[in-house]
This record gives C-alpha cells, sequence and structure tokens, in this order.
C-alpha cells in the first residue's frame, strides 16, 4: 500500500511557472505526475486515437490524455488491436492508459503489463454504458457495487508504482447515485484522481449533465483531484464547470472532435488572451497532418480508417458536400491528396457548421455499441 499512500491527498492546483503554456496557466498534480493545464482530453474509443492526441497536442493546452478503452485481458494477450491502442510515442505526453474488465486479475495483470513497459498512469474504466461491457460486470456495472469497485481499484493501486485514477459517471440510475460515496471511498484506497462523467448509466447520452450531482462529489472528497466531464464544447462552458462544481480539472470529449482548437482557446482565455480561430490554412494542415501521423502508424489501412472521419471534418472545416462524399469512400493516397487539393481551392463555399449530433453515440443504455 506504500505507492498507493504516496499518490493519496497529492491533487494540488499549482500555478506552474515553468509551464510552457504560458505563465498563468495553472496546472495541476495527480499524484507525481505535474500537469501543465487543468484541461484533459477525455477517451472516444474509435477516434483519440495516436494520430489524434498528437495533433491537438500540437496545437497546445492539453494538460493530459488518455487512451481509448482497452480490455485487460485483451492487452495481456497481446492482441494487435489492443497493442494499436496502447501505441504511443514521446510526444503523445503525458498519457494515461485506460483499461476495462469485469475481473479483477485481468486488471492487475494489465497495470502491471503497463508499468514493465513504462508506461506512467493507468485508468480505470467504470463508466462504459455499453451492454456488451456491462454485462461482463466491467464500465458502469461497476458502480452499482461500491465496496466490490473499491476493492478492485485497491488491487490495482497495491501491484503498481504507477498513478491510478478513475473514470466514472454518477451512478446506474437516478435512484443509485453513487458517485459522490465511492470517489470518497477511492479517495482513501489511495485513488489519484477521478474522471466523473455528470450522467447516469441510464442517460447513456441523452439529457442533460447534472452539474449538482458532479459538485457534491466534488464535495464528498478530501484533496483528491475530481475531473469534471461532459457537454463541454466552449471555453464558456468550462469556466461555468469550474465555477459550478469547483472541480480540479475538466475532460473534453466530443468537444475536441467538434472543435479541435479547443484546448488553445482554453489556454488563451485563461490568460486573459482573446481565444483565437484557426486560419483556413492551419485547418487544412490539421486535416492533412492528421491523415498523415495515421498513414505512419497504419499505413495503407488508413484510408479505410480515417473515412470516419470525413463527416465531421466536412462540417468543422466547411468542407463542400461533394467533396466530403468523397473524403467518406477515398482509396488511396493519391485520391486523398487530390481531395484535399480541391477543398484547398475551394474553401469557404460551404459554412462551418457544428453539430454535436455528428458524433456517433451509443444510443442508449442497452444499445451494442
Ligand atoms: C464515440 C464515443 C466513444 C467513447 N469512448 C470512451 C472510452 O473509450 N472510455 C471512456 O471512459 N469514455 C468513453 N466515452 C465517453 C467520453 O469519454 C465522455 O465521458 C462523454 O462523451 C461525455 O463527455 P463529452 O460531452 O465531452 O464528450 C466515449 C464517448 C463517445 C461519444
Amino acid at each position: 500500500m506504500a505507492a498507493a499512500a504516496e499518490h493519496r491527498n497529492t491533487g494540488q492546483a499549482t500555478a506552474d511557472p515553468s509551464c510552457s503554456a504560458g505563465p498563468q496557466v495553472t496546472g495541476l498534480q495527480i499524484g507525481p505526475r505535474s500537469l501543465q493545464t487543468r484541461y484533459f482530453l477525455a477517451p472516444l474509443a474509435g477516434y483519440t486515437h495516436l494520430a489524434f492526441r498528437i495533433m491537438l497536442r500540437r496545437l497546445g493546452g492539453v494538460g493530459l490524455a488518455t487512451t481509448d478503452l482497452v480490455q485487460a485481458r485483451m492487452l495481456l494477450s497481446e492482441t494487435r488491436k489492443s497493442l494499436e491502442l496502447v501505441a504511443t510515442n514521446d510526444e503523445d505526453r503525458p498519457l494515461s492508459v485506460q483499461i476495462f474488465s469485469g475481473c479483477p486479475g485481468d486488471l492487475v495483470g494489465a497495470a502491471r503489463w503497463l508499468q514493465d513497459r513504462g508506461y506512467e498512469g493507468i485508468d480505470i474504466n467504470m463508466g462504459c454504458p455499453v451492454a456488451r461491457i456491462n454485462g461482463a460486470g466491467g464500465g458502469a456495472r461497476l458502480m452499482c457495487d461500491v465496496a466490490g469497485a473499491v476493492e478492485m481499484v485497491a488491487r490495482v493501486i497495491d501491484a503498481v508504482d504507477l498513478p491510478v485514477t478513475v473514470k466514472m459517471r454518477l451512478g446506474w440510475d437516478d435512484n443509485r447515485i453513487t458517485a459522490p460515496e465511492l470517489a470518497a471511498r477511492l479517495e482513501d484506497a489511495g485513488t489519484a484522481a477521478v474522471t466523473v462523467h455528470g450522467r447516469t448509466r441510464q442517460q447513456g447520452f441523452g439529457g442533460t449533465v447534472c452539474r449538482r450531482l458532479l459538485r457534491e462529489t466534488v464535495q464528498a472528497v478530501r484533496r483528491m483531484p475530481v475531473i469534471a466531464n461532459g457537454d463541454i464544447r466552449t471555453v464558456h462552458d468550462a469556466q461555468t464547470m469550474f465555477a459550478e462544481t469547483g472541480c480540479a480539472a475538466v475532460a473534453v470529449g466530443r468537444g475536441a472532435m467538434l472543435d479541435p482548437w479547443i484546448f488553445r482557446r482554453l489556454i488563451q482565455a485563461e490568460r486573459g488572451e482573446t481565444p483565437s480561430d484557426p486560419s483556413p490554412d492551419e485547418q487544412m494542415a490539421f486535416l492533412i497532418d492528421h491523415f498523415s501521423l495515421m498513414r505512419q502508424q497504419h499505413g495503407d489501412y488508413s484510408c479505410i480508417l480515417f473515412r470516419k472521419f470525413a463527416a465531421w471534418y466536412g462540417c468543422v472545416l466547411g468542407i463542400p458536400e461533394d467533396l466530403e462524399d468523397r473524403l467518406r469512400r477515398f482509396e488511396s493516397v493519391a485520391e486523398f491528396d487530390e481531395i484535399t487539393e480541391q477543398v484547398r481551392r475551394r474553401h469557404g463555399e460551404r459554412r462551418r457548421q457544428i453539430p454535436t449530433a455528428l458524433i456517433r453515440v451509443p444510443d442508449g443504455p442497452v444499445s451494442h455499441w
């Protein structure tokens, strides 16, 4: 338990003068990690992979990113898919790897596997609403049994020297709001921080985030940082989240897809500057570099992987619809280059619009994602 005790109660907001993001930007200490900003990237399975994380980091402002959720047993078996999910490099720092399982032994094994390979932080998923994952005792199902969940996390904390964090929801449903109690008991067990998505599992991704219950969760702990999450799309959303909940940091998921410049805007606002809009050239560079980074990791298969980004790039960058349609179907690097050249020439033809509905979410609590 020594490592866990060291990690306890070390969540402090810090004005870090060495922070490359600027002297006025407040950082955060989570266990032994000094994070330079309080703006974190929430995992979005299928989107927040290595290439996308690096692109966001290059824009500035990301205090911490987390991988997509990785099944602990798959990681122990070193399946190709799980190794792709934990792929990282020096530019992709600071990073936590998110693991999930209903089986404590697998979680412990995966945590040790990660520690042995030099990863710096472990995040345990207790928020996923997907039926397949809950049915196996993982994800949000863990929140129904507070004692069992704490016991499971404690075993992981005991097994590694890395800071262990937990991502959860408010509870299973309105009648079972367990986040405040769970957070308090996780703090006692030595958890370094918790991220709370302000919805219940029953809500899925519908309805609104309950900031009152997020605040109750913040108030239930002593010093462990609580990171508030859900529906932050703008600088104003983040500022009001801090003000209304007292959270130590915010995690932005879909908001980072809809506006990859949101982290940069957040630090600009914190410094008292006017948040700036990306120029058309910057927007094009983002699109092209994102694909190029994907190719470095996935080779030609990137042509298929990248297609799922076409719809939101179309809206966010205002890509004319016929070209967006081609981005959904392109088959080669040469074709991608030709499409992007046309996008550049026809910039401004279509208005930018960023509907949240663009990002597919599991539709309701019992869906098969
Ligand atoms: C497509 C998609 C994939 C997600 N994947 C994960 C995941 O792998 N792990 C996790 O903890 N949460 C996951 N989430 C939940 C988000 O991290 C976040 O909690 C939720 O979307 C609310 O925050 P937002 O409004 O900023 O997106 C996912 C959400 C979406 C929409």
